[in-house]
């Protein structure tokens, strides 16, 4: 065992469940552990790294922002967050004019219904089963999954959960006293499942029937990834919240709830802040992010690289039994086989590659969008080469 993780180990919660690696370094697709080891990276820190690790246009705003000024309260007026605010409220959906910035991707969730009950004066939420939002208790009561929620009740009240996918289903638990609506336009955590088509559209019809505000949470599913800008795109919607972080600093912590005017302006001073809400530094960083993905126009480059790899990903599972199905947009991708791919997983770092998983049993691929030709198709090659053991018995 490395001294990291002895450190690690010794001084830190047991919070996550860990691999026996020491990322140390990351440049572009790529990561380095502590024994200099090379790993091709599909995880991206789930789906943080979407402009690659230590991509230099944010290195050179993080460097210039931070001989500058690091860190403003709210309560003053700040440059960097001002530009960042404009570009962010800019990049999202047409409608979505004012953004109340946050840290994380839960604090982004704890925004928006905080915001949905306030500007509604309702207490009702309904959000999916399978969605995830979160780990904080507010994004926590909108999660799905018992094994987060469970062990650390009671939570808030008022949190009912519809069929993710099902327009009938939501029908019966919205009425004139839900404030909300929350979901995820693909979900993620849950193993990267995309609604029918036409799905959203119903949803928004049933929130504008009873007065309630639609949430989409594009944390994990926005800034390019699914090959448009942001999910709700592919969908024809635009929700009245729409939380987004994960990516949005390049690396850095920040996070947003971007909302209307009327719903974000029933807000008064003081009722919702944060210490480090909006910090420059963040701030300097996700300019430079947004910057990065229009530039090189990403969603594109997410839709034509991400078809590339789906069709890579589905000759591997026409191939092997042991595949159940290969699904997702964009670079938002899930390959579902028939066994816990624990062994999968750590046959694939041991050969130079990393991989994020759903559940026991499914692959989440959520690369870097820069990532290179050659890079995917090496890992490919591992993915099917961990494959092919797993089902000849060898893991
Ligand atoms: C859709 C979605 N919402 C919220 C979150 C929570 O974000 P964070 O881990 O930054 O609190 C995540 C994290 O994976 C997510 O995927």
């Amino acid at each position: 065992m490395s001294r990291i993780e002895e450190l690690e180990g010794a001084y830190g919660a047991p919070a996550f469940k860990k691999f026996p690696i020491a990322i140390v370094r990351g440049k572009g697709s790529v990561v380095w552990d502590s024994t200099g080891k090379e790993y091709i990276d599909f995880m991206s820190g789930i789906g943080v790294a979407i402009i690659g690790h230590c991509n230099d246009a944010v290195i050179e705003a993080v460097r210039a922002q931070s001989e500058k000024l690091i860190t403003c309260h709210g309560s003053f007026y700040n440059d960097a967050r001002a530009e960042f605010m404009e570009r962010l409220v800019k990049a999202a959906p047409k409608g979505l004019g004012r953004a109340l910035l946050t840290n994380t991707g839960t604090e982004s969730v704890e925004a928006a219904i905080k915001l949905a009950r306030r500007h509604t004066s309702r207490k009702k939420i309904v959000s999916m089963k399978g969605g995830f939002h979160g780990k904080t208790y507010g994004s926590l009561s909108a999660t799905w999954n018992k094994k987060y929620r469970d062990p650390f009740g009671p939570l808030l009240d008022g949190f009912d959960f519809a069929e993710y996918g099902d327009p009938m289903s939501l029908s019966q638990l919205v009425d004139s006293d839900t404030a909300a609506v929350i979901a995820e336009p693909i979900q993620g955590e849950t193993g990267i499942i995309v609604p029918p088509p036409d799905y959203f559209r119903e949803v928004r019809e049933i929130c504008d029937k009873n007065g309630t505000l639609l949430i989409l949470d594009e944390i994990q599913s926005g800034l390019g990834r699914t090959g448009k800008m942001w999910a709700s795109e592919h969908f024809g919607v635009v929700p009245d919240i729409m939380t987004v972080s994960k990516g949005l600093g390049g690396g850095l912590p920040i996070g947003a709830a971007v909302a209307k005017d009327e719903v974000a302006g029933s807000l008064k001073g003081g009722e919702h802040t944060s210490t480090f809400a909006g910090n420059p530094l963040s701030c300097a960083a996700g300019s430079a992010t947004l910057d990065f993905i229009a530039r090189n126009d990403l969603p594109s480059k997410a839709k034509e690289k991400g078809e590339a790899m789906k069709a890579g990903l589905a000759k591997i599972a026409s191939s092997h039994k042991l595949v159940k199905e290969v699904r997702g947009l964009g670079m938002m991708l899930a390959m579902q086989t028939r066994v816990d791919i624990l062994s999968q997983l750590q046959s694939a770092q041991a050969n130079g590659v990393i991989f994020a998983y759903s559940g026991r049993d499914t692959f989440r691929f959520l690369p870097a969008l820069v990532m290179q030709e050659a890079q995917m198709s090496k890992g490919l090659e591992v993915l099917e080469k961990a494959v092919g053991e797993a089902e000849a018995g060898r893991l």
